[in-house]
């Protein structure tokens, strides 16, 4: 196994007997089945429930796809977006645009705005290729994915003609719920099921995140191989001490009680940060509720040193921060020693960058817990498939013990229906006559 270290040293914190025994009776919770919320308890043995028939059935799609287009957009938002966008950015050159040879297929994203120059942009750019689409949404109702799908079907059906559209388009959707799964039905396109029990937030080792990433060529065989692993390290049968999972909710809950309000997630791997983006959704929208939780911010190291750094210094002391570590980079590259030394960098001279950047994380660490920022690290072995998969249900175990340890229904998102109710009024939808009239009294 690849193993993920969480180390706590630096938080200056003691966890109590109490809070581990919460801690622990917590993970008990979500294995028993009798917590809140426990009607979305799927993902906990979602990794070892996996079977090789599925991988293959999502690699069949996905190859599928593939073999017809060379560009294929992925639509949807929140949880339909955020695990494939994440792993996808984490898994990727981030100059694969300036190769010569492009990847084959590209995979991009669609539906998680409402931006009209985004939205053209992605039509204009996608005239030059060969296109085929991923269409996500559980509910199948969502505006943003529904509004960007309309369109995309639109324009593959106007290039080949609605039979082979049906056959560039895939759909991961409710199992018989939902304007998508009556359209997927309709048009006969291929759908892998969301299971009813799997929250959009935990989906990513579902079709939600599989089948994008197969497209995308990721080895999601290695990638649900490292959350089975991490399956098995988090368990309620492992003693807390033992369990980075418990350990890591437990901390954080430790810290929240003594005042620090706001988790800063952080990396020195600037292409781990779209993780910290569906870190900030399984959490913020996990744990923000009933007037409580931590904020989850985010920040991309050292860069963000160079903006955020001075507030995480000196600023309100009502943070904490995590690093995700990774103890081996991918490449070797060394400074070399230069004659004139102009830049007075011969003093590196020999050493990788990655030893700069370690110095870096190491300095920083220790800088911020003196002006009193306690700092929780993760060490990752590497960037690849299978730390990652660890890595998100490590993530995921972590919050479902520490939303239950909050004291809060971590598997709900009631708070996310303010808003749209406000837009549908806005926009009239039928149905919404009384409350369009109302809010547009207070413009
Ligand atoms: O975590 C969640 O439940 C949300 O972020 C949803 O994933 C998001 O709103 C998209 O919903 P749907 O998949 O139903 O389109």
């Amino acid at each position: 196994m690849k193993t993920l270290k969480l180390d706590i040293r630096k938080t200056g914190i003691e966890i109590t007997a109490e809070m581990k025994a919460a801690a622990q009776a917590a993970n008990a919770l979500l294995q028993s089945g009798e917590g809140a919320g426990n009607d979305f308890l799927g993902w906990v043995h979602l990794p070892s429930s996996i079977t090789e028939a599925e991988i293959a059935q999502i690699q069949a799609a996905a190859e599928r796809l593939r073999s017809k287009a060379d560009l294929v957009i992925c639509i949807g938002i929140g949880g339909s977006y955020l695990g494939a966008k994440a792993v996808l950015e984490a898994m990727s050159d981030p100059f694969q645009l300036l190769r010569k040879e492009q990847q084959n297929p590209t995979v991009v994203f669609a539906g998680q705005n409402i931006s009209e120059d985004y939205i053209h942009s992605l039509m204009e750019a996608s005239a030059e290729h060969s296109i085929g689409a991923i269409v996500i949404s559980k509910s199948g109702t969502t505006t943003e994915p529904a509004i960007a799908f309309r369109l995309i079907k639109a324009e593959i059906e106007k290039r080949y003609g609605k039979q082979e559209a049906a056959q560039r388009i895939v759909a991961v959707t409710d199992k018989a719920r939902g304007a998508l799964k009556t359209l997927a039905t309709n048009e006969g396109y291929e759908t892998f099921v969301i299971p009813d029990d799997v929250g959009g937030r935990f989906s990513v080792l579902t079709p939600v995140g599989l089948l994008p990433l197969a497209v995308a060529g990721v080895d999601i065989a290695a990638l649900v191989r490292g959350a089975q692993q991490m399956e098995a390290a988090t368990a309620d049968t492992v003693a807390f001490d033992e369990n980075p999972a418990a350990i890591y909710a437990a901390t954080r809950n430790t810290l929240y009680n003594d005042g620090k309000k706001i988790e800063i997630l952080g990396s020195y791997e600037p292409r781990l940060q779209y993780v910290n983006e569906w870190w900030k959704q399984l959490y913020g929208e996990s744990e923000g509720k009933q007037g409580k939780g931590i904020f989850p911010a985010s920040v991309t190291l050292t860069a963000d040193l160079h903006s955020m750094g001075q507030y995480i210094q000196e600023g309100e002391r009502t943070l904490f921060e995590t690093i995700i570590s990774v103890a081996a980079p991918d490449h070797e590259v060394k400074i070399e020693a230069d004659a004139e030394n102009l830049d007075g960098l011969n003093y590196l001279a020999g050493k990788r960058i990655s030893e700069v950047n370690r110095m870096a994380e190491r300095g920083v660490q220790l800088a911020h817990v003196d002006g009193g920022v306690p700092n929780i690290r993760i060490e990752i072995p590497a960037v690849d498939a299978e730390a990652i998969g660890g890595l998100l249900y490590f993530f995921e175990k972590a919050c479902g013990i520490s939303g239950y340890i909050l004291g809060v229904n971590p598997f709900d998102q009631p708070g996310v229906e303010a808003y749209k109710k406000n837009m549908f009024a806005l926009l009239e939808k039928p149905g919404y006559e009384e409350a369009t009239k109302a809010i547009k009294a207070r413009l």
